[in-house]
């Protein structure tokens, strides 16, 4: 089994990684007097009987990460009497990993939770750093608290399971752990995609590890977000606006990110950041994976206006203008803030099909 320690002020913990992880959990929760595994349906027919601990299931979908959904588990856990010392346990991808870890940090002001990420994206990113939230119909994650899970306890052999859609969605963000961190990583995933889809255990085992270095190294340095850690958002401008302005229907998270990081990548360029060969490698690399991803079609219709409202909604915005996580060479990136009337100015080079 392999370990790594994420780093914070508020509270350091281990990732784990290997098919040992399930039996590590069950010990884990000897230290607490009551643990619920929040999941899934789909996931909780697949892995739910792995543990032997009483289960809620919440409903599927980005759509249902809402507060709404998120207190009706509260609630949940007030009925079954879970006190401080109890420990809730997300067995599930991102929608259930933030909303879990949401409700574990508002709860009697705070209990104890643990995440088994069970999709790639969850695996190799939302997992780490204890971002927590829930939706709101003004924009994404609008709601919701950085509270650090206990432990993260990866086990790669269930993305065998993925179908391959999810998969597309964590192999945009690794994709995006390279541009932004680490040119050979980027070289190795995209060299990798189509065999990456195979879902090999001991082929993903490492690149899921590096990732997580790499988000628990970027955390480690800006908890908080207060700089840094942006850099994680390359591509979510553009791709939180895109999920928003198609009502969470048409793209999974990944695929928008996907979407996104290459129109950010087109907005360097038109502002000059960037040189043609970076951008070249980038928009080739983005490329292969939107094409494996079945992405290569026209974006939905929506005008100039909708798409800037939408990006006004950012939580990275500041007086109004909007914050951009711009490459300016593989591993070097920076943010840019650009007024509604500079960003327009430039959008149909970046909107151009
Ligand atoms: N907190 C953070 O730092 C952070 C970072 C990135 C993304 N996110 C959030 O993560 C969410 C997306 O997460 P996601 O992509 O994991 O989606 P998800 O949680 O909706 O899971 C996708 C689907 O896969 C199914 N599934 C999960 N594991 C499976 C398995 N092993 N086999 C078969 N099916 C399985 C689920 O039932 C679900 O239908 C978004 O809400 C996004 O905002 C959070
Ligand atoms: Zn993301």
């Amino acid at each position: 089994m392999e370990q790594l320690r994420v780093e914070v002020e508020s509270g350091s913990y281990n990732i784990y990684l290997g098919a040992e992880v399930w039996a590590l959990v069950e010990s884990f929760g000897q230290n607490y007097t009551e643990i619920i595994v929040v999941t899934d349906a789909t996931v909780d027919s697949l892995y739910g009987e792995r543990l032997p601990f009483p289960k809620y299931r919440l409903p599927i979908g980005e759509a249902q990460k809402t507060p709404a959904n998120a207190l009706k588990l509260v609630g949940e856990l007030a009925d079954r009497g879970l006190d401080r010392q109890s420990l809730l346990v997300a067995l599930g991808g991102g929608v259930v990993g933030d909303l879990v870890g949401f409700a574990a940090s508002i709860y009697l002001r705070g209990i104890a939770y643990v995440h088994i990420p069970t999709t790639l994206l969850a695996q190799v990113d939302s997992s780490v750093g204890g971002k927590t939230g829930v939706n709101l119909p003004q924009g994404k994650n609008l709601v919701g608290t950085f509270y650090q899970p206990r432990g993260v306890f990866i086990d790669p052999e269930v993305l065998e399971t993925l179908p391959p859609r999810e998969l597309s969605n964590g192999l945009a963000e690794m994709l995006k752990y390279g541009i932004i961190h680490d040119p050979g990583l980027f070289q190795v995933v995209r060299d990798g995609l189509e065999d990456f889809y195979r879902c090999d255990p001991q082929l993903l085992t490492p690149i899921i590890k590096r990732c997580c270095e790499i988000k628990a190294h970027i955390v480690a340095q800006d908890e908080l977000e207060q700089g840094t850690r942006k850099l994680l958002n390359y591509g979510h401008t553009f791709g939180h606006a895109l999920e928003m302005l198609t009502g969470y229907e048409v793209y999974s998270h990944g695929e928008a990110v996907l979407l996104g990081m290459l129109l950010e990548t087109r907005l360097a360029k038109a502002l000059g950041l960037l040189d043609r060969t970076s951008f070249t490698e980038i928009v080739e690399g983005l490329g292969k994976a939107k094409e494996l991803a079945n992405l290569n079609v026209p974006l939905p219709s929506f005008s100039q206006e909708q798409l800037i409202s939408a990006l006004l909604h950012d939580k990275k915005n500041r007086q109004g203008r909007i914050s951009f996580i711009l490459p300016r060479e593989i591993g070097k990136l920076e943010e840019v803030l650009l007024t509604p009337e500079e960003l327009q100015a430039l959008l149909e080079r970046v909107l151009e099909p």
